[in-house]
This record gives C-alpha cells, sequence and structure tokens, in this order.
C-alpha cells in the first residue's frame, strides 16, 4: 500500500512523516540531512517493525498524538473525557492537509465522537528550528487533561537526557540522566515557567559535548506550566512529549498545545543552542533598542526606601559608571514600604514623589538615561485599596496560602485585564518611560492555562498601544523565561542572584537556549545579598559583559578602584555590543569542572572573544589548554589577552600569550587549544580574536 509521506527538511536535518491508509503520521526519519534521492516510501516501508510474543499483532506508531484507541502501550498524546465523564479514546482518520515551502497543516477527524485534531508543523528555514502545535476541536464541550503538541520518537542511539531543574537564585540546573524503561514525568504545577522547570530537554547520548556529537533539542514555549513526557516502552522505542500542565486547561470546545520547537544536531550541544539563540534574536524578540542600553536597576541599592535626592545622586553615579537606562524598582507605588502592601494600587505614592515621578524622570533624563519602571500587575496584596473594592478578582479559595504575602488576580477576567491596562497605561502615557520591568513573585494557587492567556493578552495589548515601551520578564529572577513570554518582552532577568560565580553557571546553562541580547547580568554589591559572597569587582565586572550588561549595586559603596574597573569593562562592552549582539554563544568542553568556558563567535565568524572563568581552584596545578571551536580549521587567527595585566605575581613562567598576542590556526586552537597564564580562583581571562 503506498503510504502518505511528508518531508521537513535543510541541510542540516531531514524529518521525514509517514502514515498507512488514513492513519495519524508517524516520524520515521529524523536526524542528518537525507540525499535528495532518498524515497520517502521506501523509508516509510522499512520502518515497519517486526511482532512477537507478548505483543499485539500489529505494533502502534508512535504517531505525532499516539492513541490509546490503537493499543499504544505507552502515555497517549491526548487525555480527555466527554461531557459525562467517560474517557475519550480517539481514532482519527486523514482529513486534508495543507502544505507550503517551509510547512505543513495535517487535519485528521474522528467522526463519530466528532473531533477534530489539526498538527502544524514547519521548519524555519533560517535558523533550522521546528516549531510544532496541537490544535484539537470539538462539537460537544469536553474536558481534555492531556494535549501533547506533535510527538516526535527518539532515536535508541540516543541513551540520555538533560534535563533542566532549579530554585530560586539557581535557575537553569542541568542534569544528565540515563533513558530507562517506564516515563519520566515532569509536571509542573505552578502555573508559571518556574525556576524548577525551565521547559526544555536535550536527549543525546553518552558521548555528546558542547562541540561533538548528535543531540536533539527541545523547548516548550509557554509560561504556564508545562508537561514533559521521555519515555521508553517495553519494546525498547521512545518517545517525547510536550504539552501544558496536566489538568490546566477549562472544559471547552477548542484547544491548542504552545508552540514545541525543536531540532536535531549533529555538532553538539553548541549546534543546538546556536539555532535557538539566533532564533530569539531574528525572530522572536521584536522592538528591542539596539544597541542594547547599558542597565541600572536600583533594587539592591535601595529597595523599598525611595528617596528622591539619593535616587537621583544614584542615577548621577550610574550615569557616570556608563549606564544608559535607569530602572526604579519595586516601592515606587501605593504605601510599598514593604512587600506586605499595595500591589495593585499602581498609583505613584505622594509621600515618596509629591510631585510624581517627573522630577526623577527628568534628572534621568538630563544624564541622558532613559528611565525604566517596575510593575508586577498579576499580583495583589489584602492590605491595597484594589482589594478593599474587589476581593472578588482574587484567584484561588480564600483560605488559600499567600506567596510573598500576596494574591494573585484572576487574569482571565476582562475587568481585571481592562484595570491594569488602563493603571499601566495611565503611568506610561504621563510620563516619559521607555521600559517596564515585569515581575511575577509567587507561583499561582490554581494551574489554570486561562492565566497566561490573560497575561499574554495583556502584554500584547499594551505592546500594541505603546510599541516603544520595552519589556524585561521577571518573576523573582529567572521563574519566568521561555519562549512564551520571549515572543511578548525584549530582555529575561535570568536570575535574583548578583553572585557572579553563580552567575556564570547560571547564564553558562542558559546558552543553550538563549543568546546574549535578552540574558540580563548585572554587576552586583561587593558582598553579595543572596550568598553573602565577597567577589572582586574584576570578576563581576566581566561576567555581566558576558550578556546584556547592567549594575544593580549602590554605586556610592564603590572604591575608586572599583569604579574604575567597572568604567574599563563597561567602555570594552560597548565599543563590543554591536557585534555581539549578534554572536553565537558557543560553550566550550573543559575536564576541569572549575572552567566555566564560552567563545562569542561574529556571525561572519571573522571575530570571537573567549570568556573563561575559573570559579574555584582546580585539582591540577596549571590549567588545561582551552580547546576552542567553529572556527576556520584553514584560516589563521590572531589572539590577543586583553587583560593580561591582570597575571598575578604567582604566575612565574612566560606563557606566550601573557605578554604577545599569538598567530595560530583555527585547527590549532580546536586542536590544541590556547595556554593561559597560571591564575587565581575567581578570575576570567578575556580573550580577543580576529581572523588575519
Ligand atoms: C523580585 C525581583 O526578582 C527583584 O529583582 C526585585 O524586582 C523584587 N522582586 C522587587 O520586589
Amino acid at each position: 500500500m503506498q503510504a502518505r509521506t511528508w518531508h521537513l527538511g535543510d541541510a542540516h536535518q531531514s524529518l521525514v512523516l509517514a502514515s498507512l491508509g488514513d492513519c495519524l503520521p508517524e516520524a520515521v526519519y529524523w536526524g542528518p540531512a537525507l540525499p535528495e534521492r532518498e524515497s520517502y516510501q521506501s523509508l516509510a516501508a522499512a520502518a515497519v517493525t517486526d511482532v512477537t510474543g507478548g505483543m499485539v499483532d500489529r505494533n502502534a506508531p508512535i504517531s505525532l498524538n499516539p492513541e490509546a484507541s490503537q493499543t499504544f502501550p505507552g502515555q497517549s498524546g491526548l487525555t480527555g473525557r466527554d461531557a459525562d465523564g467517560n474517557p475519550l479514546t480517539p481514532r482519527f482518520r486523514f482529513s486534508n492537509e495543507t502544505t507550503s515551502e517551509h510547512g505543513l497543516t495535517l487535519v485528521y477527524a474522528d467522526t463519530d465522537l466528532e473531533l477534530s485534531l489539526v498538527l502544524d508543523l514547519s521548519m524555519d528555514p533560517e535558523t533550522s528550528l521546528l516549531q510544532m502545535q496541537t490544535h484539537l476541536e470539538s462539537a460537544h464541550k469536553i474536558t481534555v487533561d492531556w494535549l501533547a503538541a506533535p510527538v516526535l520518537p527518539v532515536p535508541a542511539h540516543m541513551g540520555e537526557m538533560i534535563e533542566y531543574s532549579g530554585r530560586w537564585c539557581a535557575e537553569f540546573l542541568t542534569r544528565r540522566l540515563p533513558f530507562a524503561p517506564g516515563a519520566r514525568v515532569r509536571d509542573n504545577r505552578t502555573g508559571r515557567t518556574d525556576h524548577a522547570h525551565f521547559p526544555a530537554l536535550i536527549v543525546c547520548s553518552s558521548q555528546t559535548s558542547n562541540t561533538s556529537g548528535e543531540a536533539y533539542a527541545y523547548h516548550y514555549g509557554w509560561s504556564g506550566g508545562h508537561r514533559m513526557v521521555a519515555e521508553e516502552l517495553a519494546d525498547g522505542r521512545r518517545q517525547v512529549q510536550f504539552g501544558h500542565a496536566s489538568a490546566s486547561m477549562k472544559k471547552n470546545h477548542v484547544f491548542r498545545t504552545a508552540p514545541l520547537f525543536a531540532t536535531y544536531s549533529g555538532t553538539g550541544f553548541n549546534g543546538a543552542a546556536v539555532r535557538f539563540q539566533k532564533y530569539v534574536r531574528n525572530k522572536l524578540v521584536s522592538g528591542a533598542r539596539m544597541p542594547r542600553p547599558v542597565h541600572y536597576n536600583c533594587w539592591e541599592a535601595v529597595y523599598f526606601d525611595h528617596k528622591l535626592d539619593e535616587l537621583k545622586s544614584i542615577a548621577s553615579r550610574a550615569a557616570d559608571l556608563g549606564a544608559e537606562r535607569f530602572v526604579l524598582d519595586d516601592g515606587w507605588f501605593g504605601q510599598r514600604d514593604d512587600d506586605t502592601s499595595s500591589l495593585g494600587d499602581w498609583v505613584v505614592d505622594k509621600r515618596k514623589y509629591p510631585d510624581g515621578l517627573k522630577p526623577l524622570i527628568d534628572h534621568v533624563k538630563s544624564l541622558g538615561l532613559q528611565f525604566g519602571i517596575w510593575f508586577e500587575p498579576e499580583m495583589i496584596n489584602e492590605d491595597s485599596d484594589l482589594f478593599r473594592a474587589h476581593s472578588e478578582w482574587v484567584l484561588g479559595s480564600a483560605d488559600q496560602p499567600k506567596g510573598r504575602q500576596q494574591l494573585v488576580l484572576d487574569m482571565s477576567r476582562d475587568d481585571v485585564r481592562d484595570y491594569l491596562y488602563d493603571c499601566i497605561a495611565k503611568v506610561l502615557a504621563e510620563n516619559d518611560i521607555g521600559y517596564i520591568k515585569w515581575d511575577h513573585n509567587r507561583v499561582l494557587p490554581v494551574v489554570d492555562a486561562a492565566q497566561t492567556e490573560g497575561l499574554y493578552a495583556l502584554i500584547d495589548r499594551l505592546r500594541a498601544d505603546f510599541p516603544h515601551v520595552e519589556i524585561e520578564s521577571c518573576a523573582s529572577g529567572g521563574g519566568r523565561v521561555d519562549f512564551g513570554i520571549l515572543k511578548r518582552t525584549h530582555r529575561v532577568w535570568l536570575s535574583d542572584s548578583n553572585d557572579a560565580l553563580e552567575r556564570q553557571r547560571i547564564q553558562h546553562d542558559a546558552s543553550l537556549f538563549l543568546p546574549a541580547s535578552v540574558t540580563g547580568s548585572h554587576v552586583g554589591p561587593r558582598v553579595s545579598h543572596t550568598s553573602g559572597r565577597t567577589i572582586n569587582a574584576k570578576f563581576r565586572a566581566w561576567t555581566a559583559a558576558q550578556r546584556h550588561m547592567g549594575f544593580e549595586m549602590d554605586p556610592r559603596e564603590l572604591s575608586d578602584e572599583e569604579a574604575e574597573v567597572l568604567k574599563t569593562v563597561t567602555g570594552w562592552w560597548k565599543a563590543n555590543r554591536d557585534w555581539m549582539a549578534t554572536a553565537d554563544i558557543l560553550r566550550l568542553d573543559s575536564a576541569d569542572p572549575a572552567l566555566f568556558a564560552e567563545q562569542q563567535l561574529a556571525e561572519d565568524g571573522d571575530r570571537f572573544v573567549v570568556f573563561a572563568a575559573l570559579v574555584r581552584p582546580s585539582n591540577q596545578i596549571l590549567q588545561y589548554p582551552l580547546r576552542l571551536t567553529g572556527l576556520d580549521r584553514n584560516a589563521l587567527y590572531r589572539i590577543t589577552l586583553i587583560n593580561r595585566a591582570d597575571a598575578t605575581g604567582l604566575s612565574r613562567g612566560s606563557p606566550f600569550l601573557k605578554n604577545n598576542d599569538l598567530e595560530a590556526s583555527g585547527q590549532y586552537l580546536m586542536s590544541h587549544g590556547l595556554t593561559l597564564p597560571w591564575r587565581f580562583p575567581e578570575t576570567i581571562w578575556v580573550l580577543e580574536a580576529k581572523r588575519i
């Protein structure tokens, strides 16, 4: 029998879908690009597996939505109930298809149950990212507990997976696990993306490294909490599913997953990472101010203690250090002297700002800085005028525990969204404001996709009416970082940890999906407010310079020497930010776990910078040679250790880079690597290079 086949592909990868008869299609191939002469019919025929004892007589495929009705022996792609509460086990049959140059939409129907399943798949020709989304429609109101974005099998030779966990001040923790029989399920019940659940997975082999080997990387672009299933069936086949957190969609006629982004890389984790980074830079984020302005945020300088004269003086000092944007954080509205009150009352506090925000904004603008302001729109304190007027706007039960003393507004309500729109629009219309830091400091009392849809609608409306205003997504640091929010915002506050040693690890692991241009990184106080650790100014400054740079300490605490360091590094960042904003972050492999090293490679490959941070003493005396990546093996590069003056007296020898620039081929740099001077822990070597 002729199979129906479809192909999405480019020079990097091919995805071949096939189905026999009217069944839902399955991916019969996903991997390195296939030659043009390949017959997809043959691949469809070759994909049929044998059956033996203990199996049904025809193995149900890992289709784009594996069906329980086909005796699929694992987690199905849809779990739902009809109006009477009976389980729905649809049998979908082909209805129609639409194909375009880079995408396809496949429609399947179960006419008995009056359900239709729409599967959208496309491959972005610029970044080679697959984007896949499932959409279910029912003639009757039904309950859907689980709907997977299009499901792809994982090849058997990929035996490991890397998943993300984390916590406040330690986001993006990665963990490498072996596949094993059964399902590994991550079901995020917090109602937001959350510190502990960055919605991504990388499937790889034990050999895959940053720079070599195969990897399949996935990201679910949704801010309301996701569910991930990575399952090995008893027959040995493996599948990966992503969708909204279970049971988070209300009874309805229409259900839609968020887009699942995925890609195959034959060049290690970096091969996938640069595609996600590029997609965010070039496709997802729109309207970000370029060049990216150096940020100043006053939170860790003053907290809730806003005094106009002090803030003016802080802004002046920040400007002197090189800041180009000043963000007024929490504490400017209602009677917000601590975190027990006023969320919801988005009116300037006349006790702190008797003449409104204008005097501060005028001062900031006179220094040449843009003015930004903090909001936490989705939240409400019991001690607020808003709560006194509209306690019925609160999401969840009356006796729920609060989080950071606050409750959550029901964002699915039109009146709530209108109220928030009016408050925020008024502040934006009455003041010269170019930036919002949009915070979200607690998990939700109920897991409800409508909450996230309401949030998206509010931001979309504000973006349409205030297109010049940039938005930063923050949720106690990196609690809401995902492609759903990044479609609507311009920057993420990656973590509340301004401890640069922690930050090195967090931003290193986040770069598997995020480019530098959207990743906020601030020079924090000398003694970190979240870890109590004292960190030298150079380490703090260079760590921030690896991403979208900013400051978040009280500049009045800086010694002259520290201020000089900050000015110098900020000057360097400004001189390089144009090309770095479109550079790829390539993580470098090292056998030394004390080293976090990355190479930011310009789009044209003609220049790069290497940051090699030693976060603790190494076990061996000398540094291992640092092997680079992504270079033209035949080209020659001239490399300068730009902060060689920082070499300590304990470095008694004369490694070449300590006193000279090195000219070497891409092949040498990638195979042998750089021999760097000995240094103390908590230092960063910075190397600039140009193709000769
Ligand atoms: C949590 C954020 O992550 C901080 O940066 C700061 O904005 C506070 N909230 C303000 O309450």
